[in-house]
């Protein structure tokens, strides 16, 4: 069965060759479409064939057919980018319906190139095709980026493994990739905020320090790209966010006696390690020694009166407490990202800076991105990007009116719908993992 599937595959890419290499008289062109015929009338003598293309393949029912039979890749790329999902031979397939799927695989792709118009024309009546729809593509398009950004993410998980055990092993000679590799989030950041605060809902079981700090750094980044820093300050923010815990990477986790002097000397010894980098941009130091002060002159490690921090620090503060409430390292329990945002604002000006935690406040929305919310219909889903207005986000809807999972879920733009969002609820009611879902 499967051969002969490829049969047809193979024979449909010689005739597409032969149609460009010779005139439709020519006796080559015509033996070549002679071996279409013939390979799809062997097929379709039991029943339709189909042949579909996903993800870059091929496939003939759930087989793939295998790239390295000639002209299998060319006829692929030729589906895709006529946006066909597949093409269906029936029984009296004949000469007719052969040259004429060579001519519209052989046409120009173009956005208004109308395939089955095209068949209709050339008087094909044997091969039916389906065509990609629009959305099924902004799927498609979203399900790449959404794996290219989990890529990055892992990617700057092992950088930090790797800084990290370096401070253990007793020091730091240099940031490796962690400034590309910061460059690179930043650069996805600007151009879809959503998609990288989505990415922030990751955690960590045994590595939970190192998706902190990964997660710190989205949450300043995002308040630095709303407060309008320019992209080299983007950067440094984004590096001082990424590194503001290393000093606990000198300290042994497993051991309990450790927890309270980790807590307390984590902001000197990283700033220990990080001065002795031969790095001109202080920021990483300063934050990484002031990021456990408040604005009131409390916190920690203590300093002479007046003392004013670096506003990257006060900006990392408001990140790094963001993260803490929605996702604690030790066993709190978490705050919903909406409750977060309100303990934040509640913090304005003795804890942390005011008017950065307004920014970031606004920057988050009133439900974040992340935030699994009830709608008015009794369905439940996630926030999954925020909205122009802060009330009405785009929701991921995941779970019906009756509380079951709904399988392929379609996301509803609340400024477009009679929806409302009625009430958050705690994922830990549902057992669910946000970060699976975004
Ligand atoms: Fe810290
Ligand atoms: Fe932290």
């Amino acid at each position: 069965m499967m051969s002969s599937a490829v049969d047809v595959v193979v024979a449909l890419a010689s005739g597409r060759k032969a149609g460009q290499l010779y005139p439709s008289t020519h006796p080559e062109f015509q033996s070549a479409i002679s071996l279409i015929v013939q390979a799809v009338d062997a097929m379709t003598l039991s029943g339709p064939l189909t042949v579909n293309v996903h993800q870059g393949r091929l496939y003939h029912q759930s087989t793939v057919i295998p790239v390295d039979a000639p002209g299998v890749h060319a006829i692929e790329e030729a589906f895709e980018s006529r946006k066909i999902e597949s093409l269906t031979f029936h029984a009296g397939f004949g000469k007719t319906d052969a040259i004429g799927i060579v001519e519209v695989l052989s046409l120009r792709p173009s956005p208004l190139l109308d395939v089955n118009e095209e068949l209709k024309q050339r008087g094909v009546t044997a091969v039916t095709v389906a065509v990609l729809a629009e959305d099924d593509e902004e799927k498609e398009e979203r399900d790449r980026l959404r794996e290219q950004d989990r890529a990055l993410y892992h990617r700057l998980i092992s950088v930090m493994r790797s800084l990290s055990s370096q401070v253990a092993g007793g020091g730091m000679s240099d940031l490796g990739n962690a400034e590309s590799m910061v460059g690179n989030i930043m650069g996805r950041l600007l151009e879809d905020q959503s998609a990288v605060l989505g990415l922030a809902t990751m955690r960590g079981h045994s590595e939970a320090d190192l998706f902190h700090s990964i997660n710190v750094m989205i949450y300043s980044l995002t308040l630095g790209a709303t407060l309008g820093l320019p992209e080299e300050g983007l950067s440094s923010l984004g590096v001082s966010a990424l590194l503001h815990d290393v000093g606990k990477a000198a300290f042994d986790h497993a051991d309990s006696s450790q927890t309270e002097p980790m807590r307390a000397m984590h902001p000197k010894i990283g700033a220990d390690i990080l001065s002795a980098l031969p790095d001109e941009d202080p920021a990483p130091m300063l934050v990484a020694y002031e990021h456990h002060m408040h604005v009131d002159g409390g916190g920690y490690p203590e300093r002479v009166p007046d003392y004013v921090s670096h506003p990257f620090s006060r900006m990392v503060a408001i990140a790094d407490r963001y993260a803490n409430y929605t996702n604690p390292v030790n066993d709190a329990e978490p705050l919903t990202p909406d409750k977060a945002i309100v303990q934040l604002l509640r913090e304005a000006g003795s804890v942390v800076d005011p008017l950065f935690a307004r920014l970031f406040a606004k920057a988050m929305g009133v439900f974040p991105v992340g935030c699994l919310v009830r709608l008015s219909d009794q369905t439940v889903g996630l926030v999954s990007r925020s909205g122009s207005d802060s009330l009405k986000p785009v929701i991921r809807v995941l779970y019906d009116a009756g509380g079951l999972e709904i399988e392929d879920p379609d996301e509803v733009a609340l400024a477009d719908s009679e929806l409302t969002i009625i009430e958050v609820v705690d994922p830990a009611n549902l057992a669910m993992a946000v970060a699976d879902h975004l």
